[in-house]
């Protein structure tokens, strides 16, 4: 009798909103090919160590596409290549590469953002036969106009920053809302698009305080006035106190009543929306596809809706910065939100 196709899953990174759905769908879609799907948990963890592993099933999967998070859990600070122990760096890839061969893995499907495909490369050049899949709320991997999580993760800040802008009018302040994103502003980008926010600040377009500042200034001598200002997280150094930092600057040049906010992990937890979940069953199938023609050493991208996938590329920690001629900016532009520049 022949031997199961075996393919293995891990969830790495950062979660998002639409990780179940993918499982799910590999699960499924594999199954019904007669393929064997072993959940690895923990991301890259899992592996260090044969046992932390589940063997899916339909019955285990069939009501996880609509929940957030992984079942299989995940982690966003382990590099098999360079492991901390005692403040030192340790290559442990060697002993992921004889789990994946003791398993008798005949491909692995990894879910991850940018540092999760770099290490999907580097496996890649020792032999694994692995499979990338874009995740990430940060919409920010190399190559596709889309991941998995990102349009939840927009509705989710959009509905919080709502909210708080319904207080922020009726004391007539300046609302200051922070976004996740890391060195890119796609979250703040689309979610201030679709408030129709104020201003939106975005690490890809340097803002001037003293600007800022003055427009606020102005707008607010009118009576009865409020403004929503969406911060992505990344235009602070190392992504930290962005909001709280501006804050305190605007403070010190105006004479207006400013509530600084952040969304935080709200971003990435909850049930995915529909369009997460449909895009996330997609790569599934075409995760399967790609294993069937026997094409690895690749990762799924999305363009203008159509799925395809490129090489795994070195230092593939490349990001997708928003480009200065990006549509959105340009609607953003003719909608009246202000950059601050
Ligand atoms: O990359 C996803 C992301 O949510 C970033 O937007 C954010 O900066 C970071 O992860 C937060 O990571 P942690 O969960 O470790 O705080």
């Amino acid at each position: 009798m022949n031997k199961k196709i075996k393919i293995g899953i891990l969830t790495s990174g950062g979660d998002c909103p639409g990780l179940n759905a993918l499982i799910a769908a590999v699960t499924i879609g594999g199954i019904k090919r007669d393929y064997e799907i072993l959940g690895i948990k923990h991301g890259f963890t899992g592996l260090f160590d044969q046992s932390k592993t589940m063997l899916l099933t339909e019955q285990i999967v069939e009501s996880i596409s609509s929940r957030g998070g992984s079942i299989l859990g995940t982690s966003n600070n382990v590099d098999p290549f360079h492991v901390l122990e005692k403040k030192h760096p340790r290559d442990r890839s060697k002993e992921i590469i004889n789990n994946i061969n003791k398993l008798k893995l005949d491909a692995l499907l990894v879910a991850g953002g940018d540092g999760s495909l770099s290490i999907c490369h580097q496996l890649s050049q020792s032999g694994v036969p692995i499979i990338g899949i874009p995740k990430t709320i940060d919409n920010d991997v190399y190559g596709t106009d889309l991941t998995i999580g990102f349009q939840t993760a927009v509705q989710s800040a959009l509905k919080a920053s709502e909210a708080i802008n319904d207080s922020g009018m009726s004391h007539r302040r300046i609302m200051l809302v922070e976004t996740m994103g890391r060195s890119t502003g796609w979250i703040a980008l689309y979610t201030g698009v679709a408030l129709l926010a104020d201003v939106i600040l975005i690490p890809e377009i340097p803002y001037s305080l003293e600007k800022l500042s003055s427009f606020l200034k102005n707008k607010h001598k009118k009576e009865d006035e409020s403004s929503l200002i969406i911060v992505a997280e990344g235009i602070a150094t190392n992504w930290t106190g962005a909001s709280l930092k501006l804050k305190q600057e605007l403070d010190k040049r105006l004479k207006i009543s400013i509530r600084s906010n952040v969304l935080g992990h709200i971003q990435r937890g909850g049930h995915p929306l529909s369009q997460d979940r449909l895009f996330a069953h997609e790569c599934g199938i075409f995760a399967l596809d790609l294993v069937k023609d026997k094409k690895f050493n690749k990762y799924i991208i999305s363009n203008n809706g159509d799925l395809s996938c490129a090489d795994l590329f070195n230092g593939s920690r490349r990001t997708r910065l928003i480009s200065q001629d990006d549509p959105m900016i340009k609607t953003a532009k003719e909608i009246g939100i202000y950059f601050g520049n």
